[in-house]
């Protein structure tokens, strides 16, 4: 009895080790003991996959092969053994799997005539094949394409995003305009570039993380030399709380014409600067002499758009041509866009189709309607719809959204409390450029040649 119960003691301690392993370090434990037999098993059953996923591609080659013959004289069959060119699967070269936290990323040698976008195809059939909750392209250079594997959903957990407190001139000019406001599916942080995509889209449901997006970005945008400005119809509940931080802030429909032909004629004046100094836009002006960037933010894009009377159609009218015309020529002059509602679509009016063409940065939280979602991201992979469409309630903040380099990623923005950005935007109330500032600046370089003080600050 004793023999017995020895081993068997061994082998319970040992599960309960691993166990408690597992519970306690999740980290190590992936590393050291799900990863590598992970890998030797991703490695060994790869030919199926490839071919179960269509990524393998018949070549002929020389083989040394085994050939029936029948001897016609005697009637015996002779097994005769020669070099015969046969069709073979052939799959695409896997690299070796490196584990990164939550999942594992691997390079593949492209077949001759694969594109890395055939890949981004099939990653759902490749996250069933190999068990897993994702499968994303995350990289490519000629001939390569790089996948990463994710298994455990990296989004169900997201730290709350923490207002900057270093020193000022700590503050880096490359991540200018370049706010972190969540984490991507692959670990990496979200970065809304607004100097790559210059306009954002942010929809979603009521309660499917809007708002804590924008509150993402005061806290992102505050500590840096740009001016905000809001636009929000709901009576200013919305953006009035971040005031200090606030160049200009619109709450009725007057002052939303009024504001944006302020914007329109800062944007002409700096059309001129760049004329007359012969660059095609602000950026190619020296640090010191650029305009103040401005990111105008809207919160309920549709209430701009709703229209009571005949009246309010004309001032509708002219709020949607404003809107389209900042939205064509901002970029290049420093003016950003990020429009919030429930729904970005044509039955807002005849304005919206043409104002959502011009925006290429798209956030889709989750959304009621399949309608909304293919308005959000429709001209992105059919993938990205499902995607979206499958953001449960009980994790707001998840959105599918565009990545700096075209393709989307599923994506969370850190939670961030109004009292959080409230007190981001006092901390930083003496950044804020005032309207005159923002009007002027780059003005004085053009007329002194000398930089304009108020990006210094
Ligand atoms: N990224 C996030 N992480 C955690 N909780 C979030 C996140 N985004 C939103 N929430 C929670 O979800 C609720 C609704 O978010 P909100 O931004 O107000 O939605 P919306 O503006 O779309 O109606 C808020 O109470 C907030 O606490
Ligand atoms: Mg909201």
């Amino acid at each position: 009895m004793s023999d017995l119960s020895r081993p068997l003691l061994l082998v319970l301690a040992a599960v309960f080790a691993l166990l408690v392993w597992r519970r306690w370090a999740p980290v190590s434990y992936w590393y050291l003991v799900v990863f590598p037999r992970k890998a030797v098993w991703l490695r060994w059953s790869w030919r199926h996959v490839a071919s179960g996923c269509g990524l393998t591609k018949k070549r002929h080659r020389w083989w040394f092969t085994t050939v029936p013959g029948l001897v016609a004289s005697t009637g015996v069959v002779r097994v005769k053994r020669r070099f015969q060119r046969v069709a073979v699967d052939t799959k695409p070269w896997m690299g070796l799997p490196r584990p990164v936290r939550h999942g594992f990323r691997i390079t593949f040698h492209l077949l001759d005539g694969q594109i890395p976008d055939d890949y981004a195809k099939i990653c759902d059939r490749l996250a069933h094949a190999w068990r897993i909750e994702a499968v994303r392209v995350v990289g490519s250079r000629p001939g390569r394409v790089t996948l990463q594997g994710i298994t455990r959903d990296p989004l169900a957990y997201v730290a709350p995003a923490v207002p900057p407190t270093e020193p000022r001139d700590g503050w880096r000019m490359e991540d200018l305009l370049r706010p972190v406001v969540g984490v991507l599916e692959t670990g990496a942080a979200w970065h809304m570039d607004f100097r790559l995509i210059p306009h954002w889209m942010n929809a979603g449901a009521t309660q499917s993380g809007k708002s804590n997006l924008i509150n993402a970005l005061i806290v992102g945008l505050a500590p840096q030399p740009v001016a905000l400005v809001g636009f929000d119809l709901k009576g200013g509940v919305e953006l009035s709380p971040y005031l200090p931080r606030l160049t200009a802030l619109a709450t009725s429909r007057s002052e939303c014409l009024n504001l944006l032909a302020d914007l329109i004629a800062v944007m002409g004046a700096r059309m001129l600067i760049c004329r007359r100094l012969g660059v095609r836009d602000i950026w190619q002006l020296p640090d010191g002499a650029r305009p103040i960037p401005v990111v105008v933010v809207v919160d309920e894009l549709a209430e701009l758009f709703l229209t009571a009377d005949k009246a309010e159609k004309d001032q509708v009218t002219r709020t949607a041509t404003a809107l389209l015309r900042i939205a064509q020529l901002g970029r290049a002059f420093g003016i950003h866009l990020v429009l919030s509602g429930q729904r970005i679509g044509s039955d807002l009016g005849p304005g919206v189709t043409a104002l959502r063409a011009q925006i290429g940065g798209r956030v889709c939280h989750r959304v009621n309607d399949p309608e909304t979602a293919v308005m959000t991201l429709g001209d992105l992979d059919p993938d990205a719809l499902v995607a979206a469409r499958s953001i449960p309630p009980e994790l707001p903040g998840v959105a599918v959204i565009t990545g700096s380099d075209g393709r989307w990623y599923r994506a969370r923005s850190g939670y961030v409390s109004t009292t959080a950005a409230e007190r981001a935007a006092n901390t930083y109330a003496d950044l804020t450029p005032s309207w005159a500032q923002v009007a002027a600046s780059g003005l004085g370089h053009e007329l002194s040649g000398n930089g304009s003080p108020e990006i210094a600050a």
